[in-house]
C-alpha cells in the first residue's frame, strides 16, 4: 500500500493530475452531469462552450472539494487522514453505490494486473475502491476541471495517488495510444452523450485486443417520455438515454461482443426504496446535489413506470 498523504483541502493541481483543456474537440451535444447551484447539467454545444466549461469549470472553483471538506467535517472525519470508507456515498454518482463498482469489478474479472481508465469518473470514489481493493492501476477522465482536482485530492488523501493518475479530457477524444488500457471502465456518465457512437468508438480504440469494456449505465425503458429533472439532467435536451437494442448494436458495431449483460432494475428499485426510506447521511450525495429530493423522487417513477432501466453489462473485444 502506498504511504497515505497529508489531505490537501483545497487542492492544486499536482504531478497525477494532466489537463488536456487545450486540445477538447468541436462536439454537438455533449453534457455534463453536474452537482452544483448553478442551472444543472451545463450543455457544452460546442467548442466554444466546452473551453469555457473546462477553463473556469461549470461551478465556482473547487466548489465540489468546499462542499466534500464540509460533509466530512460535519460527519466528524479528520481531513489530515482520510479513508475510502470515510468518503460514504460522497464519490460514487450512481445508483447502487458501492456495491455496483465492486459487483461490476467482479463480473469484469478485474486483477491487479489490469490497467484501467475509467471515463467520466467524476470524483473518483469508484477509482479508489478499484484501485485500493483490487490493487490495479487506474486511470481517470473527466471533463469537469473541478472534479479532476478534488479526485486528485482525495486520491492524495486516502493515500492512493501512486495507483490513480486523473486525466482532465473528453473521452470523446481520448488523449491516450491505440491499445493503452486492459478495461475501460464507465458508470452513469453516457446518459449525458448525444455521439455514443464516437463515445465507444474510442473505448475501443484505446483497449488492446482481448480487453474489456465495463459499463453499469442507465438506459431507456419501454415506456417514454421520462419525468424530469432527473439527477444527470433538469431538461430533456441534455439527456440521451438509448435503448437496450440501439445500444448493443452500436456496441456491436464498435468491435464489442457481449459477455454479461444483466438488467438490475428490480434490483435497484429495492435499493432505492429503502435509501429514501430512511435518513439523510452527512455523507450522501444531497450534500451537494441541488434539488436531490425531488430529482431522486422522479428517478424511482422512471424505474417503477418502465421509463428507465438499470444495465451492468461487460464486453469484450477482439
Ligand atoms: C454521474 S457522474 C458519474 C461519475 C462516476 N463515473 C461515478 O460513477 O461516480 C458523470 C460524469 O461524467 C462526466 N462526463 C460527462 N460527459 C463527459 C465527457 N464527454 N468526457 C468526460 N467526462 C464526461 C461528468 O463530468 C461527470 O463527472
Amino acid at each position: 500500500m502506498p504511504t497515505p498523504h497529508r489531505s490537501r483541502p483545497w487542492p492544486k493541481a499536482g504531478p497525477n493530475h494532466h489537463s488536456f483543456r487545450e486540445d477538447l474537440p468541436t462536439r454537438d451535444n455533449t453534457t455534463l452531469l453536474e452537482a452544483s447551484d448553478e442551472p444543472s447539467p451545463i450543455a457544452t454545444r460546442d467548442r466554444t462552450r466546452a473551453r469555457h466549461v473546462c477553463d473556469r469549470g461549470p461551478v465556482q472553483p473547487r466548489r465540489s472539494a468546499r462542499a466534500i471538506t464540509d460533509a466530512l467535517q460535519a460527519a466528524g472525519k479528520s481531513l489530515d487522514r482520510l479513508s475510502i470508507n470515510d468518503l460514504g456515498l460522497l464519490d460514487e454518482f450512481h445508483l447502487l453505490g458501492r456495491a455496483a463498482t465492486t459487483d461490476l469489478a467482479d463480473l469484469a474479472a478485474i486483477q491487479a494486473e489490469d490497467h484501467l481508465l475509467d471515463i467520466g469518473a467524476g470524483l473518483g470514489g469508484p477509482a479508489r475502491l478499484l484501485a485500493q481493493s483490487y490493487g490495479c492501476h487506474m486511470t481517470t477522465v473527466d471533463l469537469n476541471a473541478d472534479y479532476c482536482e478534488t479526485a486528485e485530492w482525495l486520491n492524495s488523501a486516502t493515500g492512493l495517488s501512486e495507483r490513480i493518475t486523473v486525466v482532465h479530457a473528453d473521452a470523446l477524444r481520448l488523449p491516450f495510444p491505440d491499445g493503452s488500457f486492459d478495461v475501460v471502465w464507465s458508470q452513469h456518465a453516457q446518459m449525458n452523450i448525444a455521439d455514443k457512437r464516437r463515445l465507444y468508438g474510442e473505448a475501443r480504440r484505446v483497449l488492446r485486443d482481448g480487453g474489456r469494456l465495463a459499463v453499469w449505465d442507465i438506459i431507456a425503458g419501454p415506456v417514454q417520455p421520462i419525468h424530469f429533472p432527473v439527477p444527470w439532467a433538469d431538461t430533456p435536451d441534455i439527456s440521451f438515454l438509448a435503448h437496450s437494442d440501439e445500444l448493443r448494436q452500436l456496441l456491436h458495431d464498435s468491435g464489442f461482443e457481449v459477455t454479461a449483460w444483466n438488467d438490475l432494475t428490480s434490483q435497484t428499485i429495492e435499493s432505492l426504496r429503502a435509501q429514501m426510506a430512511g435518513p439523510a447521511g452527512p455523507t450522501g450525495l444531497q450534500t451537494y446535489v441541488p434539488n436531490f429530493p425531488t430529482k431522486t423522487a422522479n428517478l424511482l417513477l422512471n424505474l417503477k413506470e418502465q421509463r428507465i432501466r438499470m444495465l451492468q453489462a461487460v464486453f469484450t473485444c477482439e
